[in-house]
């Protein structure tokens, strides 16, 4: 297993539309483990496929260690290949995002706080499940990346011209976060 290097806000790989996964060999395996490993490493709770430069629609995903807050979340640790949401509720809910390709900042975003998600696991075993809460925000989040969408797409125009500088000096290259990034 290695640690990969996590692509930052501005990198093109992250704005682009990932491709099915279209089996599992054992280089998609190792990219899964490898994903695992980074985002340990930079204490993130999901890491998506393009965040280390491949093009692929698959994430990975574990808030296990927040269990204690929701006992829910003791199983929440998985991955998600070809994933499909298919299903949203109407209601959304507000709630704090970071993100480890946008490193330092951390902002509210809405999103619908119920969805039903279809997927692969890392057997090709198929899934159909519903969540809510911390969970549901985790996979919206990261399933967003199979689209090139960051959470900061997400933010009010008032919060984006906030940020503007940040973000540019960020694309630029600019940034130093504590884990490995990709310089550019
Ligand atoms: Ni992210």
């Amino acid at each position: 297993m290695a640690i990969r290097n996590i692509r930052e806000y501005g990198d093109e790989v992250l704005k682009k539309t990932c491709k099915e996964v279209k089996e599992m060999t054992p280089r998609t395996k190792e990219l899964i483990e490898d994903m695992l490993e980074t985002m340990y490493d930079a204490n993130g709770v999901g890491l998506a496929a393009p965040q280390v430069g491949r093009n692929l629609r698959l994430f990975v995903v574990d808030a296990s260690p927040n269990a204690d807050d929701d006992p829910r979340l003791a199983d929440f640790k998985k991955v998600f290949i070809n994933p499909e949401i298919y299903e949203r509720s109407e209601e959304e809910v507000l709630m704090g995002e970071g993100c480890l390709s946008v490193p330092g900042i951390h902002e509210e975003v809405y999103r619908p706080e119920r969805i039903r998600i279809r997927y692969l696991d890392e057997n090709w075993q198929e899934h159909d499940e519903e969540w809510d809460g911390f969970a549901a925000r985790v996979i919206q989040h990261e399933y967003d990346h199979l689209d090139g969408v960051m959470f900061v797409d997400r933010l009010s125009p008032l919060r984006k011209t906030l940020l503007r500088g940040k973000l540019s000096s960020m694309s630029k290259g600019k940034y130093k976060a504590s884990y490995r990034t990709k310089q550019k």
